[in-house]
């Protein structure tokens, strides 16, 4: 997949991202919010890097390399992570390494993927799940226009910890009437 906006650029992983997708898996601070355990040897970030690329090649579908247009530099990953074809529904989502944080990025890429995933995956729901206590997601996903449908109640179990989830949805209907 490849994307653009005015600021950002967004392509499939290629093996050569290995040491920007090493950078982002072994920042701890990015894994706060996330089961994902960071990873601290390349050997492993090599390994992940290989599947995400060859599930990428199968179905479309796992994070992509993010580039800032203007400098070229590694922002992070964002992406149409998984589709439900029976239900014409996907799940989008990023991580960014911290020093990119606090730019609208993560809501300018949030809107891109929601307008690819609409007007040309033309799916029915456009959906986004963010631990509640991370507060940043939570608005991001709110400022790209994604409605809180519910929380999940000890959803998921972060180092030991159970935590509830904003569960974030969008229908085609609601979305074509405001694009
Ligand atoms: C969450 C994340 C993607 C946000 O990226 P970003 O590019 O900084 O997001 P944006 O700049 O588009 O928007 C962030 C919004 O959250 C707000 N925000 C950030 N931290 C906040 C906090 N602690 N409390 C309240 N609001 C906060 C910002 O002010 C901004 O809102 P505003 O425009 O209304 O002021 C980034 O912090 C990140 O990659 N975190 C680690 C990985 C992660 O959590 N991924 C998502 C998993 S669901």
């Amino acid at each position: 997949m490849k994307l653009e906006t005015d600021l950002l650029f967004l392509r499939d992983y290629v093996m050569s991202d290995l040491e920007n997708f090493y950078r982002l898996k072994s920042c701890r601070e990015v894994w706060n919010y996330s089961t994902f355990i960071p990873v601290f040897d390349t050997a492993t970030a090599k390994n992940e890097l290989k599947n995400l690329i060859s599930k990428q090649t199968a179905d479309g579908m796992g994070f992509c390399a993010l580039f800032s247009k203007s400098s070229g530099e590694y922002i992070g990953e964002a992406g149409i992570l998984s589709c439900n074809t029976n239900a014409d529904r996907c799940v989008i989502g990023y991580n960014l390494l911290p020093s990119f944080w606090g730019n609208g990025y993560a809501t300018d890429i949030s809107k891109r993927l929601i307008k690819y995933a609409f007007e040309n995956l033309n799916v029915e729901r456009v959906e986004a799940l963010a631990m509640k206590n991370n507060v940043a997601s939570c608005r991001v996903l709110e400022k790209s226009g994604l409605i809180l449908e519910g929380v999940l109640k000890h959803f998921t179990k972060v180092r030991g910890e159970y935590f509830d989830v904003c569960y974030y949805g969008l229908t085609r209907g609601d979305y074509f009437e405001k694009n």
